[in-house]
């Protein structure tokens, strides 16, 4: 057994698991008691072992009662280590890295300095929204991609000569990188967003090379579903054949799933950043290969 200890974190137990297990690492798990007032309390089951320590703590909801466990459990790990790594496999927040209407607060950036105040060696997260959200970090950083193994598990559906739809221009980079590690070809929808309401528009017209395909959605992320039920309505009309949908973290929030099932498409498959059962496509490997 190698001189690492992997904490898991209430909201990603089974993934710190399966990273402790590829790194040979020792294991401890993590209790959460909530007194009456809604206060979280946090206990680690053990003592890590001399060496690196990987804190395993995703940010999905609640988001700041999940943030504060990964900082309670940074914290606790620097007791024991100087080299604490923090594993963020979905990053809630990201989102905010920057000020879209004045007034608002960039929480990167705040979050940025709460990590460099807790004497973090580095922060690794999958699929980072942005990579402005990921260039607020004062510290060392990585973000891994999903995107290779989405693709191995979309490769066994074997579809035929499917083509990959981004449904935001912003989304074009990890569309084409899908399309091209399958082997296909991609296109992306123009989509617009009230910055206000956070409804959602497809303002793309006619697309004939949609026509009779099957198509596979690719997004980092899908929270309320509206970008995805937009496009595959969009898409539907278009004439096209089967829509699925390939994203890194499903949050899936307000029965999300039922609503894009409703909008035609036939699966989602997610990874494993967020547990689900959507998170079909284990990110253990990428992340155990990040830290070595
Ligand atoms: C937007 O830029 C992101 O890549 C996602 O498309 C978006 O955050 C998903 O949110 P929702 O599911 O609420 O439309």
């Amino acid at each position: 057994m190698k001189n690492f200890t992997v904490i898991g974190g209430n909201a990603s137990e089974d993934l710190a698991k399966k990273i402790a297990k590829k790194l040979d690492a020792k294991y401890l798990k993590s209790n959460l008691r909530i007194f009456p007032d809604g206060e979280g309390k946090i206990t680690i089951n053990g003592k890590p072992k001399k060496g690196k320590i990987i804190v395993v703590q995703a940010t999905y909801p609640p988001v700041d009662s999940n943030l504060i466990q990964l900082f309670s459990l940074i914290s606790k790990a620097k007791q024991y280590s100087s080299n604490v790594i923090a594993v963020i496999p979905y990053f809630g927040y990201a989102r905010q890295d920057r000020e879209f209407l004045q007034g608002e607060i960039i929480t990167m950036k705040v979050l940025a300095k709460i990590f460099k105040g807790l004497g973090l060696s580095k922060i690794i997260i999958v699929d980072i929204h942005s990579k402005l959200a990921i260039n607020h970090f004062k510290i060392k950083s990585k973000n891994v991609s999903a995107v290779p193994q989405l693709v191995k598990y979309f490769k066994k559906l074997r579809l035929n000569e499917p083509l990959v739809v981004s449904p935001d221009l912003g989304g074009s980079q990890r569309a084409k990188d899908f399309a091209k590690i399958y082997g296909t070809n991609f296109i992306a929808l123009k989509k617009q967003r009230n910055k206000k309401t956070g409804k959602v528009l497809i303002k793309s017209s006619n697309l004939n090379e949609v026509k009779g395909k099957d198509l596979i959605l690719v997004d980092d992320m899908i929270s309320t579903g509206g970008s995805i039920i937009k496009a595959a309505q969009f898409l539907k009309k278009q004439k096209c054949k089967r829509v699925f949908v390939a994203c890194t973290h499903a949050l899936l929030m307000n029965n999300a799933e039922k609503k894009i099932r409703k909008a035609g498409v036939s699966q989602i498959i997610s990874a494993n950043t967020i547990p689900g059962n959507t998170a079909l496509v284990d990110v253990s490997e990428i992340i155990a290969k990040a830290i070595v």
